[in-house]
């Protein structure tokens, strides 16, 4: 059995709400270490929450994903806050900038961005970043803000990696290890020092081949470990004890 944790989540989704109970009860059996779901907006900040509350591998992040600030209403700092304070939250996330869906409010985005990492700063917590088609001013706001974190589901090239070592934060690496077409996803697994990387699945999306276009959920990481393991001529127990150390140190958990 492989011991996984996967650092970045959403089984709050629609996609799993036919078999959500039974497929969490079924993790304590198979080898999930750990989940951090995250939120996007209030109410999945909230859901993210009360599964935290229902599963003792369960953890959180709260926080505005870009595609959403729109529903940040003016006092949303004061609610994320609040939410933090749960026991379980581990993280402000998740947060960022996304210029691929929308373009037209990134001064909109940068502040709701900044806003978030000032708070995870003021509350010593990491950030768990999503960056899409917005490297550039993403580095450029971490380099002036250096909050602890993660860059998830990263999609940038080798250069853009060593920017964000730089700056001492983690890389999370899923299911686009595994695609057909994942030269620049494994040319990053390659040269990422082991104490730097992440395993997550981004569920329900995301998933790893030989499940890509299904649902993906936590126990699928195994294919992804496999996968970097290879490039990295490591194994992929070696993978997943090295991954999960990483995030109990980053996140602060006891496994
Ligand atoms: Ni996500």
């Amino acid at each position: 059995m492989d011991f996984i944790f996967d650092t970045h989540a959403h089984y709050n989704d629609k996609a799993f709400d036919e078999d959500r109970t039974a497929l969490l009860d079924s993790f304590s059996e198979s080898g999930i270490l750990g989940v951090i779901n995250c939120g996007t907006d209030i109410e999945s900040s909230k859901k993210s929450i009360e599964l935290s509350d229902q599963y003792d591998f369960m953890y959180c992040a709260v926080g505005f994903h870009p595609e959403d600030i729109n529903k940040a209403g003016e006092k949303y700092i004061e609610q994320i806050k609040e939410l933090s304070k749960n026991k379980k939250c581990v993280a402000i996330g998740e947060i960022g900038l996304d210029y691929y869906w929308v373009k037209d409010n990134k001064e909109e985005q940068k502040r709701i961005f900044t806003e978030q990492i000032i708070l995870a700063n003021e509350l010593d917590l990491p950030v768990i970043v999503h960056s899409r088609d917005a490297h550039n001013d993403t580095l450029e706001i971490l380099k002036k803000y250096k909050p602890k974190g993660v860059l998830h589901c990263f999609s940038g090239s080798v250069e853009v990696m060593k920017e964000v070592l730089k700056l001492n934060m983690y890389i999370g690496l899923g299911g686009t290890v595994t695609f057909k077409n994942a030269r620049v996803p494994l040319e990053v697994a390659e040269n990422l020092p082991p104490d730097r990387l992440l395993l997550e699945t981004d569920c329900p999306y995301m998933s790893p081949v030989p499940y890509r276009g299904k649902r993906n959920q936590s126990t699928y990481i195994s294919y992804v470990a496999e996968k970097i393991a290879e490039v990295k001529n490591l194994t992929k127990e070696e993978i997943l004890t090295t991954a999960n150390k990483n995030a109990s140190e980053l996140f602060r958990i006891n496994l």
